[in-house]
């Protein structure tokens, strides 16, 4: 007979320390920009939200990888370049007032509802928290003050610092930097799945927050956990 096993065995590893958020689409919800791109150009919101959406990360990776990042821009910068080229794409005319408009909702996103309970519930339980973006200082400090976030987390932490945007190894070098822990002590947690899939291939344990059941990426590598919400981060942690 197979000998019962003790139900509370301790983990033999070690539960991390911290958590790390992505920005933009895991804490705020970059699509409620489609909302304002509708009554702009009827029609075309969604389409839009994504084009630039997409755009902008073609950007980073462009300015990242190209002639030795002699070409960085900051976040704010290359959001604007994405928008013109997303409206010129769509053949949408893009009027100044217009730009203006979409760009101040960039600033002012909103956050996702279950956020504040989740980095309320993460504190609580003595873990270290924090944004990890691609986001520029200004655009992160205007969105978690906008959001009311800035008593709960730790570190806002831009790539910025070392100017060379994800999933560039140095960019996800600055969590480990920033806090003084190793990736494997640390909970990464993103909804874009080429940087869930990017964090894991660095070391960081990874949270894929699949909000919206798309497939993950297909290169062989799974997050070490996917969820739905920002909740299923707590999954990470022994309840008290
Ligand atoms: C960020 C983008 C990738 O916040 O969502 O870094």
């Amino acid at each position: 007979m197979e000998k019962p096993r003790a139900s509370a065995a301790p983990s033999p590893k070690q539960p991390p320390q911290a958590v790390l958020f992505d920005a933009y689409g895991t804490l705020f919800d970059v699509y409620s920009v489609g909302l304002v791109a509708e009554q702009l150009f009827p029609g075309q919101g969604q389409a839009l939200g994504q084009l630039w959406r997409d755009k902008q990360i073609e950007y980073t990776r462009l300015v990242t990888t190209s002639n030795h990042g002699a070409h960085y821009q900051p976040f704010w910068q290359l959001t604007q370049a994405a928008l013109r080229y997303a409206c010129k794409r769509l053949k949408l005319e893009l009027t100044a007032e217009a730009e203006l408009k979409l760009m101040n909702q960039y600033r002012h996103l909103s956050a996702f509802p279950e956020n504040r309970d989740v980095l309320q519930a993460l504190k609580s339980r003595g873990i270290t928290t924090g944004i990890l973006s691609n986001g520029d200082p200004e655009m992160l400090g205007i969105a978690v003050r906008s959001a009311g976030l800035e008593g709960l987390l730790d570190h806002v932490i831009s790539v910025d610092r070392v100017r060379k945007y994800k999933t560039h190894p140095e960019a996800y070098a600055l969590g480990e930097q920033v806090t003084g822990l190793r990736a494997a002590q640390i909970v990464f947690v993103s909804s874009n799945s080429w940087d869930a899939l990017a964090a894991t291939w660095y070391g960081f344990q990874t949270l894929w927050v699949n909000r919206y059941g798309l497939p993950f990426e297909e290169l062989g590598t799974q997050p070490v956990r996917t969820g739905a919400t920002l909740n299923d981060v707590l999954g990470f942690f022994p309840a008290e």
